[in-house]
């Protein structure tokens, strides 16, 4: 069974859709794993890192897309479904990656996004539209190794649909003081979730995200943020770190073609990083 992580934290702009980008294609090109990301942000960053634009608009229109998933629950209907809508062998890695697959987002969920909540039994949790995701990838999930999936910076009803289904949770972090602040406050939220659902959920770690090596701060922060972990509470701190770095930024261009992770995401430096993430992250899912 395929082993599933959410990618989150509640600011914004700390490097979760780089991260899970990375992360999967370093699982599928370098472990030989299958992976399915799924996009549950409105902001469609990671769609638009996977696949061109005009190919994105083109699931969109045709209901291939997240968004119609939202919008069956709404409308009472049963249009979605998962394995038409999941675009394999992503990415401008010599035309795709075999193994990497996505599940798009859409822009269009925002404007849905607050009817589902007013469905939505947040209270209990129980059944409706925080499973709609679990209902409709029921006979996917068995073809997959592994699943990443990109959540948006807040835990309205749509993140909590990959909240439902996730095992575990990776929190990357900038590592300056307002956004280590947020982390108690993920750790808190998934907690509370996981008593409310009856669903267990594990903090898989904590990623040190655009790091700045000449930076005091993050040098401090980063060193504080170890020392003060306390093991059995706190998700550990990967030992990984990724660096800010321009061609990281870069990689996020899926329009041009590249012919291989280390082209992709840049020689030495981010190359090695990442690559030392996904084995951090193999040798802690146990997979
Ligand atoms: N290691 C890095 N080096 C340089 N730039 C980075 C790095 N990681 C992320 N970025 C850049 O920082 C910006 C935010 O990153 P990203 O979109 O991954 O964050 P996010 O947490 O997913 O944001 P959001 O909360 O809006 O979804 C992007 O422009 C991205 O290209
Ligand atoms: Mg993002």
């Amino acid at each position: 069974m395929a082993t599933i992580t959410s990618i989150i934290n509640l600011k914004g702009g700390v490097g979760k859709t780089t991260m899970t980008i990375a992360l999967a294609h370093y699982l599928a090109g370098e472990h030989g794993k299958r992976v399915l990301v799924i996009d549950l942000d409105p902001q469609t960053n990671a769609t638009i890192a996977l696949v061109t634009e005009r190919r994105w608009r083109e699931r969109d229109q045709a209901g291939q897309t997240l968004y119609q998933l939202f919008k069956d629950q709404l409308d009472g209907t049963r249009a979605f479904n998962a394995s038409e809508a999941i675009l394999p062998r992503v990415s401008n890695i010599t035309g795709g990656v075999p193994g990497l697959d996505l599940l798009p987002s859409s822009i269009r969920l925002h404007r849905i996004q607050d009817k589902i909540t007013k469905i939505a039994d947040i209270d209990t949790f129980r059944g409706g539209p925080v499973y709609a995701l679990r209902e409709a990838l029921r006979g996917v999930l068995p073809y997959y190794d592994h699943v990443l999936i990109d959540c948006p910076p807040n835990l309205g009803i749509i993140t909590l649909n990959g909240i439902a289904i996730s095992r575990y949770f990776l929190i990357p972090v900038v590592p300056d003081i307002l956004s280590t602040l947020g982390v108690p406050l993920v750790l808190d939220r998934m907690a509370d979730f996981a008593l409310r659902a009856q669903h267990e959920i594990y903090g898989l770690g904590i990623v040190v995200s655009r790091y700045r090596p000449t930076s005091r701060l993050h040098k401090e922060t980063v060193a504080n943020m170890r020392r003060d972990a306390i093991p059995g509470i706190h998700p550990p701190i990967f030992a990984t770190v990724i660096n800010e770095a321009l061609e990281v930024a870069e990689a996020a261009d899926v329009e041009e073609s590249v012919h291989s992770l280390r082209d992709k995401f840049g020689g030495g430096g981010p190359h090695k990083q990442f690559s030392g993430l996904a084995n951090e992250y193999m040798r802690y899912v146990g997979g």
